[in-house]
């Protein structure tokens, strides 16, 4: 957990829910800022500097194979949260250019195959975003700290290996006849729930202490 980031828990606070102190949002925002105009007399090795400590404990991982133009869609949406990295599991080719630049501020660690994705995650706790073998759902769902968010292929889901490997498999409830949402649209709602959780204008916990219950006003 980032020293700036604070946990509550007890009495009438919300339980074991890290929320990003208004120092470090209006630093992110500033970053974002950044990342969108880059400003010339910085290196883009200095500008990941100040990226690097603005990062949060949560990381995302995405299934190569099938997603040639989402894995960049995903590495620009995950730069928006500012994840720790983006772990790409496979060899096949995608289309970087869908990132818009983002790819060059991002950790991204390449793992040719699933073995080497999970040597590369030294142990950390997995959460697969799938719907078929989901136990929960994305906003019932308690994300451990330092997670690694696993996205499947458009094909094939997530692999049967990485999911028996996962802490915990989320789903998000979906209500049409079509059975599941682009990997990139999945990535930014999984994400935006993470995220909701630690910001104060999230509506992080209602009455009942449950993530994601808040009554509207
Ligand atoms: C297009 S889906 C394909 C999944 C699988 N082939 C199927 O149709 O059951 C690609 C990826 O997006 C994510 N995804 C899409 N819709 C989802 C949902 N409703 N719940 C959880 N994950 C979802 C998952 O990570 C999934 O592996």
């Amino acid at each position: 957990m980032s020293g700036d980031l604070t946990r509550q828990g007890g009495g009438g606070e919300p339980s074991a829910q890290s929320w990003v102190s208004p120092s470090v949002l209006s630093r992110a925002i500033l970053a974002a800022a950044m990342a969108r105009v880059p400003p010339f007399e910085m290196t883009l090795e200095e500008q990941r500097g100040e990226l690097a400590s603005l990062r949060v404990d949560m990381s995302v991982a995405v299934v190569r194979a099938k997603n040639p133009f989402n894995v960049g869609t995903i590495i620009r949406v995950a730069h928006s949260f500012l994840v720790r990295e983006i772990f790409l599991i496979g060899t096949e080719p995608y289309y970087e250019r869908a990132s818009m630049g983002m790819h060059r501020y991002e950790n991204i660690v390449k793992c040719p195959d699933e073995d080497a994705f999970l040597e590369a995650v030294q142990g950390r706790p997995l959460v697969s975003v799938e719907r078929d073998s989901a136990t929960t759902t994305i906003w019932q769902a308690d994300y451990p700290p330092n997670c690694v968010l696993l996205l499947g292929s458009e094909n094939d889901g997530v692999p049967p290996k990485l999911l028996d490997a996962s802490s915990l498999v989320v789903s998000i409830p979906m209500y049409g006849v079509n059975h599941s949402f682009p990997v990139s649209v999945a990535a930014g709602m999984v994400l935006c729930e993470w995220a909701r959780r630690r910001d104060p204008r999230g509506g992080a916990c209602g009455p009942d202490g449950h993530p994601g219950t808040r009554p509207l006003a």
